[in-house]
């Protein structure tokens, strides 16, 4: 698609919202939220409610709108184990009721953020989009699910479904997260220890949330419909990745090791050639962009 879009970001008050927000300005397009919370910057105009709500979504797609970006969802996979029912109503019911708004509205362009925990346990092979679908936790079952939703609406009604399998995303405005970058940061910030699950020589790969914001951007121009990872191209250690939050923040941070939880996935390293093809690129490297994430964090840093 070309020329300036109009497009919805569902979740766009979090934490990748926000920059697929400025992304989307940057690239010339028009960004409306919706989401439970009001957008930070009262230029860009919400919709605030609870998506799980159809007079909610009615009022969120318009038939003025280009694309959607659907990024809301109940993301703590730890939570989603004690919570399946509640998982499932956000991220497979509120999904199909917003695919059907869409549809209706005459909305062709449906951009999904997914999650390579849909694969489950690979052991130590590298990730690529053809693996078949076997999730390990009730989070990874219904972003699944709502890849195959995706996939019957593409089939079926001719829309554009791109789905963004992302890797473990880190950097600024995360510091209402609960993944292992803030986890490392708040140690950081206030001297205490991190848990780390295992020996911490199990591989992750950490994307930047402004490369993540960039492939939202590419996916809403003209990716056709289906899985691509959205990695950072490179796996370290979880003990690596202490070892740079350590250089990024300059402070000691103690670890203990403990019992990996259920679900935990023995290694996460991508193939990134697909997106690659389709024009994405990772920028940042893992240090600077831990120091992006530690802004927020650092009680002796100036803040804008
Ligand atoms: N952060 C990661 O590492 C990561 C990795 C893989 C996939 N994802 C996916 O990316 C998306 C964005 O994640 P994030 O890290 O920015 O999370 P986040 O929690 O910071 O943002 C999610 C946003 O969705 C909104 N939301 C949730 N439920 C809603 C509802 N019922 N109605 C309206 N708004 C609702 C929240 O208010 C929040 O602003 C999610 O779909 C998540 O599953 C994230």
């Amino acid at each position: 698609m070309t020329g300036p879009l109009r497009v919805l970001v569902t979740g766009g008050s979090g934490f990748i919202g926000r920059h697929v927000v400025a992304a989307l300005h940057g690239a010339g397009h028009d960004a409306v939220v919706a989401d439970l919370d009001v957008f930070a910057d009262g230029e860009v105009p919400t919709i605030e409610g609870d998506l799980c709500d159809p007079e909610v979504r009615e009022r969120a797609i318009t038939s003025d709108l280009d694309a959607v970006v659907h990024l809301a969802a109940f993301t703590s996979v730890l939570r989603s184990v004690q919570q399946p029912a509640d998982v499932h109503a956000t991220n497979v019911e509120m999904t199909a009721g917003l695919l059907e708004a869409a549809r209706v509205a005459g909305v062709g362009t449906f951009v999904f953020a997914s999650t390579n925990a849909v694969i489950g346990d690979v052991g130590q092979d590298t990730i690529v989009e053809t693996m078949p679908l076997a999730p390990l936790t009730p989070y990874g079952g219904t972003k699944a699910a709502a890849e195959m939703l995706l996939s019957g609406y593409a089939g079926s009604f001719g829309m554009r479904c791109p789905v963004l399998r992302l890797t473990n995303v880190y950097g600024g405005g995360m510091s209402h997260k609960d993944s292992f970058v803030p986890r490392l940061m708040r140690a950081a910030a206030e001297g205490g220890e991190v848990q780390i699950y295992g020996d911490g020589e199990q591989r992750r790969d950490l994307v930047f949330v402004g490369d993540v914001a960039r492939a939202a951007s590419l996916a809403v121009a003209d990716w056709p419909s289906g899985p691509v990872i959205i990695g950072g191209s490179r796996s370290y250690t979880v003990n690596a990745i202490t070892q740079a939050a350590r250089d990024a923040t300059d402070r000691p941070i103690r670890t203990r090791h403990v019992p990996a939880k259920p679900g935990e996935m023995p290694a996460v390293v991508v193939d990134i050639a697909r997106a690659r093809a389709r024009g994405f690129e990772p920028g940042a490297s893992l240090v600077e962009g831990m120091r992006e994430a530690w802004v927020e964090f650092a009680p002796d840093i100036p803040q804008d």
